[in-house]
């Protein structure tokens, strides 16, 4: 039986991701890789109807924190003074890979799992000392969902830019490109677009990429990627087979009504998952209403550790994620992303009494 995975990424693909994934071999020097490159490009653009005069979508080799690592390394000038905005793991991953690259930054801390404190973010700004913000949109450590939309009006209001982490959001939950704030968001194929690990992309405003910034890497380097797709060629070999799945998918999405309708579907598969776990009197870590619509974390419940709920649902067909860290002993997660069906569904609900209410008798 193939696993249904409730890992946050990568996820379930469909038959038809999976099938185009294997349907061509290609050579990413010939004019059909490029017609597939350039439908990939106007497709990530297409999700949130970004105008290709001003957004660019540069693809590149690696996962979603190659994504990041790119963003900051080729998108922070060298005199940047950077407020990292952390509440979970990839926060603190933010502030590292800043840290690596000598860009000079301070970071605004919240619990793993707390909301970011926005009044102190704001004073923070007001003081003039910072020239971008980095946040991450939804915080996959716990499913918070961070406020982004509060933050780039914050970041307005003080003529500060924003990059942001998008990599388990973008796809499923409102991102505002609209707003002159937002510079750049990292992502990954993997995730709420359905496609295969080993993409990944950084949609930036095409002023940010003209910046002159001396390169801090070279196959991380997003002007290089960006001009050569410009020109229908890669500086580098990119992952071919990711390009056909991502094509695949986005135009799964597309037909399935977009990124609003992933969402409301999203929603529906985990209020029926937390429906089950609050029967069974397992207690959500944060409300609904402060989660992202793709993962939702819940307590352990007494008398049950996570190996045994983990290994127990992966015997009937299902992988769900552990808590991070000093989370681990305390949380478990289940994700709700990519291709999962109404049997799939009844079949984790069932799965779940058993292995839970199976524990306490
Ligand atoms: C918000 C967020 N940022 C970054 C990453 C890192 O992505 P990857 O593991 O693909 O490098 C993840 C992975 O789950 C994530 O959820």
């Amino acid at each position: 039986m193939r696993p249904i995975l409730l890992n946050p990424g990568p996820v379930s693909l469909s038959e038809g991701v999976r099938a185009a994934v294997a349907r061509y071999d290609f050579c990413h020097r010939e004019p059909e890789f490029f017609d597939l490159q350039d439908a990939v490009i106007r497709g990530l653009l297409d999700v949130y109807g970004c105008d290709p005069r001003l957004w660019s979508a540069v693809l590149i080799g690696g996962s979603g924190t190659s994504a990041l690592e790119a963003m900051l390394a080729s998108l922070l000038p060298a005199d940047a003074n950077v407020l990292v905005l952390e509440n979970g793991v990839y926060g603190e991953r933010l502030s590292r890979i800043a840290g690596i690259h000598g860009i000079r930054h301070q970071a605004l801390k919240a619990g793993w799992g707390d909301a970011l404190d926005l009044q102190a973010l704001d004073g923070l700004l007001a003081t003039g000392d910072f020239s971008h913000v980095l946040a991450v949109h939804h915080e996959t450590t716990t499913g918070r969902l961070n406020p982004v939309e509060a933050i780039a009006e914050s970041c307005a209001a003080h003529e500060v830019q924003l990059l942001l982490d998008a990599v388990s959001s973008f796809g499923a939950e409102a991102i505002p490109f609209g707003h002159e704030s937002l510079q750049a968001i990292a992502a990954t194929a993997n995730k709420c677009l359905h496609g295969i690990p080993g993409l990944a992309m950084v949609l930036c405003r095409r002023a940010a990429l003209q910046q002159e910034i001396a390169p801090r890497t070279l196959s991380l380097h997003l002007p290089l990627w960006a001009e050569q797709q410009a020109k229908r060629s890669t500086p580098f070999t990119p992952p071919v087979n990711g390009l056909l799945g991502l094509d695949q998918a986005l135009k799964e999405l597309a037909k399935q009504g977009g990124w609003k309708s992933r969402r409301a579907h999203y929603r529906k598969l985990a209020a029926r998952v937390a429906d089950t776990c609050r029967q069974l009197g397992v207690r959500e870590w944060l409300p609904a209403s402060e989660s992202s619509c793709v993962l939702r974390s819940y307590h352990l419940p007494a008398g049950l550790t996570y190996n045994r709920l983990h290994d127990g649902l992966k015997q009937q067909g299902f992988v769900i994620y552990a808590g991070q860290g000093k989370l681990a002993e305390q949380l478990f997660r289940i994700s709700t992303m990519g291709e999962i069906s109404d049997y799939d569904m009844a079949r984790l609900e069932q799965a779940l009494r058993q292995v839970i209410a199976g524990a306490e008798n």
